[in-house]
C-alpha cells in the first residue's frame, strides 16, 4: 500500500519523519547534516558498496580525484564473481549471455558510457575511455566490445558456473504462467552506483551493472544512460540509481535528483521528489524497487528507496559503514 503523500513541493526532512510519511527502518541520518561535512566522501549502493567504497577511499586518501575514486571503487564489484548483478559473475540475459552497462561522469561535466557490452570485465573503465579518448558519449553492443579490445582490454568469458546454473534453472522453470522476470526479492542486490567527492570538493559518479537478470537480449537499462542511472553537476551534486531501470529512465531520475538539489532541496528531499514521480506514474504502487543515492556540493548525503530492503554504503570522516535505506512504501 502506498501511503498518502499529498503535500506539494519540498518538505523538510524532519517534518517528513514526524508525519509518518516515510516508513523506513532506522538509519543514521547523516544526510540531514547541514553545510559542509568534510571532504573525501563516498556513497554507493548495496552491501557490495562497502568493499567498493574502501577502494575508492584509498584513492581519495592518496590525493587523487573523485573520478579515479569512483572508477577504482566500482571495479571491485565488477570483478567480484559473488556479486551477481554487476560485471564478472553477473546473471546473463535470456540467451545466457552476460551483457553489461556502465557510465561514468567527471566534475567537468564530461561523460562516457557503454551499453550491452560483452566479454569485458570492467565496463566502467571502457566507459572512461569513451569519455577521455573519443568525442562520443556512448558506445553499445559489438561496437563497444570492439572498442574495448582496440584499447587493450582483454576479452574473457564472464559467465560463472553459478550464473550459468541460475540461467539453466530459470529456463527449466519457464512456463506460460511466468511473468518473464522473477519477482524482486527484498534483499536483491543490484547495480552499483557510486558518487564521490574528493579533497578539492569535486564530485564524480559511476554506475555499472549486468542489468535485469534474464532480460531480452539487447535490453539496456538506466545505468549507462547519463541522467538516468547517474548524473553529476559539479556545481550542485551527484546522484545514482539502482533498481528497475525502465522506471528510472522514464523520469530521467538521477538528473531529476540533481536538478531538485539545484533548486534548493537537500539530497534526501531531492530523491524523495523523484521517487514520488515514479510512484505516481505507477498508480501509487510500483511493484518493484528503485533507490537513489546523492551527494550535494556542500557534502550532504541522501539515500532513499521505494521499498524496504535497500542498503547503501557510506564512507565519511574516515569511517565506512553500511546503512539500511529509508523507504517510502510499506
Ligand atoms: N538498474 C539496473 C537496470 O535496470 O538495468
Amino acid at each position: 500500500m502506498t501511503r498518502m503523500i499529498s503535500r506539494r513541493g519540498f518538505i523538510a526532512w524532519s517534518a517528513l519523519l514526524g508525519s509518518g510519511v516515510l516508513s523506513g527502518v532506522k538509519a543514521d541520518r547523516v544526510f540531514s547534516a547541514k553545510g559542509a561535512v568534510g571532504r573525501n566522501n563516498v556513497i554507493s549502493t548495496w552491501r557490495h558498496g562497502l568493499a567498493a567504497n574502501e577502494a575508492a577511499a584509498e584513492i581519495l586518501r592518496n590525493g587523487k580525484s573523485a573520478l579515479d575514486a569512483v572508477e577504482a571503487g566500482v571495479r571491485v564489484s565488477e570483478g567480484d564473481p559473488d556479486v551477481t548483478s554487476v560485471g564478472y559473475g553477473g546473471l546473463p540475459d535470456e540467451q545466457g549471455r552476460v551483457t553489461l552497462d556502465a557510465s561514468i561522469m567527471n566534475s567537468k561535466g564530461n561523460a562516457g558510457a557503454v551499453g550491452c557490452i560483452e566479454n569485458i570485465k570492467h565496463p566502467i573503465s571502457v566507459a572512461r575511455k569513451v569519455m577521455e579518448e573519443t568525442d562520443h558519449v556512448m558506445i553499445v553492443g559489438a561496437g563497444a566490445t570492439e572498442f574495448a579490445k582496440l584499447h587493450g582490454f582483454k576479452e574473457e568469458d564472464l559467465l560463472t558456473e553459478k550464473a550459468r546454473k541460475a540461467h539453466l534453472e530459470w529456463k527449466a522453470k519457464l512456463s506460460d504462467k511466468d511473468d518473464w522476470l522473477p519477482p524482486p526479492k527484498e534483499d536483491d542486490h543490484d547495480t552499483i552506483g557510486m558518487i564521490a567527492q574528493d579533497d578539492r570538493g569535486d564530485i564524480a559518479g559511476a554506475c555499472t551493472t549486468s542489468g535485469l537478470r534474464f532480460k531480452i537480449h539487447g535490453r539496456v537499462g538506466d545505468s549507462p544512460i547519463v541522467g538516468a542511472g547517474m548524473y553529476v553537476d559539479n556545481e550542485v551534486g551527484g546522484a545514482a540509481a539502482t533498481g528497475r531501470g525502465e522506471a528510472v529512465i522514464k523520469i530521467a531520475g538521477s538528473h531529476l535528483v540533481v536538478e531538485n538539489m539545484r533548486r534548493g532541496a537537500s539530497p534526501m528531499e531531492a530523491i524523495e521528489e523523484a521517487l514520488k514521480r515514479i510512484i505516481k506514474a505507477h498508480n501509487g504502487n510500483p511493484e518493484f524497487q528503485v533507490a537513489f543515492i546523492a551527494i550535494s556540493k556542500q557534502g550532504e548525503f541522501g539515500a532513499l528507496a521505494l521499498r524496504k530492503g535497500f542498503q547503501y554504503a557510506l564512507f565519511r570522516n574516515g569511517a565506512n559503514k553500511l546503512y539500511d535505506g529509508e523507504y517510502l512504501l510499506s
